[in-house]
């Protein structure tokens, strides 16, 4: 695919009927019109996604029985499971289901760090508690060291180097998120992955796609990492529910399972709702029906990739569009009094988060302001739990975290731009 530093926005035709397979998408039913740039958070929902979650979840019965409606809901789960490892493009390995993705990375670190022998596991300073607390509750548990990489004050992100100089040959574990959900950075993980196993090949790894997956694509085989996750509540579908996949090796370490002959691979522990596996049908039929209109190759994976792609781009219009603004409207770079943070120029290694701050009010304030102008955004703070590594690591108080997402037009933007302006000038 052609290479699109400022992004490839959607046509206004394809922009239309997107919007128009979200809910909620441009007004909260209680409280009138308002733009939700608060994706980071929990996306907006596909309509599909809500319609199917409740149909599905109206059914009593139990998909393990004969009849028709259980094989019918056996179907959905089948059908949920290979759409799952689509996402991940997972050919080998297991997938592993829980309730929510913190549970699925405490799970995945702990079955490593309790069974693989070794001295530290390395993390970085930006991740979110589910990432950073699951590494320091092993190494505690295992008496082992856990060492955690700083990050590059410049980008907002963590610079392979800052990663591979922690790994040594007696590191059980690397683990860390794919892109920041406060910063937008998005990390070199193929170089973090290729400098990490150049110092010590058999290393385990987990990267945390949380926040990177509903932005872009990615691929466990072609990384060949040992475990990713993902919350389908951040990436169009439904809270509750979390996919994450574990490779062959991790597969078949000692963990919690139903202890039947055979199944000692198995990672799905318990029977999770049929409707969740009809959720994550919803979104990467979604996600496929947007790459249909760039390919003519009807491969499910390709089809999927190729959507992801250009969601990608598109979004990297719009970040370009906040940052530069554009037919007479002033981006963030040029209203004065607002500050975007962690921008040297580049777009590219940036996924749709903002992170924002004013000269002249402060971010809770500003938050009120952009809510009173019908725009929904959310702080990060010092002194939140799960904000407070990142925010002290900048020496920051706090940021307006702004996160749009894909379903978004240009004049939503605009709006937001608008009203940026207004509150920069109070
Ligand atoms: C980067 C990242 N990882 C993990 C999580 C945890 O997800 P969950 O709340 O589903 O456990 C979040 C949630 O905000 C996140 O942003």
């Amino acid at each position: 695919m052609e290479f699109y530093p400022e992004g490839l926005l959607f046509s206004d035709e394809l922009q239309y009927e997107i919007k128009s397979r979200f809910m909620h998408m441009d007004t909260d039913p209680g409280y009138g019109r308002r733009i939700f740039f608060e994706n980071a958070g929990g996306s907006l929902r596909l309509k599909q996604s809500v319609q199917t979650f409740s149909e599905i979840g109206a059914y009593p019965d139990c998909a393990s029985r004969r009849h028709n409606r259980a094989t019918d809901l056996k179907r959905i789960e089948k059908k949920g499971l290979n759409n799952a490892r689509i996402i991940f493009n997972a050919k080998s390995g297991q997938l592993h289901t829980t309730i929510s993705a913190t549970r699925g990375m405490f799970n995945m670190v702990g079955t490593i760090a309790e069974n693989v022998p070794g001295k530290n596991i390395v993390t970085t300073v930006l991740e979110h508690p589910s990432v950073f607390d699951a590494a320091k509750y092993y190494c505690k548990k295992m008496d082992i060291e856990l060492r955690v990489a700083s990050a590059n004050l410049q980008t907002g992100g963590i610079d392979p180097e800052a990663i591979c100089n922690l790994i040594d040959k007696d590191t059980v574990l690397l683990v860390f998120m794919a892109a920041s959900n406060i910063t937008g950075s998005i990390f070199d993980v193929d170089t973090i992955i290729k400098g990490a196993r150049s110092v010590n090949p058999e290393l385990y790894i987990i990267v945390d796609f949380v926040q990177h997956a509903p932005h872009d694509v990615f691929d466990v085989e072609e990384l060949k990492i040992d475990g990713a996750n993902i919350a389908p509540y951040k990436y169009f579908g439904q809270r509750g529910y979390s996919f994450s996949y574990v490779s062959d090796r991790v597969a078949l370490l000692p963990h919690q399972r139903v202890l039947r002959p055979g199944n000692e691979s198995n990672w799905i522990l318990g029977s999770i709702a049929q409707a969740q596996y009809a959720d994550v049908s919803s979104i990467v039929e979604y996600v496929s029906w947007i790459g249909d209109h760039f390919t003519k190759d009807k491969n499910p994976r390709c089809l999927f990739e190729t959507g992801m792609k250009h969601i990608h781009l598109h979004e990297r219009g719009l970040l370009h569009r906040i940052l530069f603004g554009g037919n007479g409207v002033s981006g963030l770079k040029d209203i004065s009094n607002a500050e975007p943070l962690f921008y040297n120029g580049d777009i590219t290694c940036k996924d749709l988060i903002v992170p924002l701050r004013f000269k002249n009010i402060s971010c809770p304030k500003a938050v009120d302001e952009y809510a009173k102008r019908g725009i929904i955004v959310f702080e990060r703070m010092a002194d939140s739990y799960y904000s407070m590594r990142p925010m002290e690591t900048f020496s920051l108080p706090g940021v307006i975290r702004v996160s749009p997402l894909h379903c978004h037009s240009i004049e939503d933007i605009d709006t937001f731009l608008e009203a940026t302006q207004e509150i920069a000038a109070i």
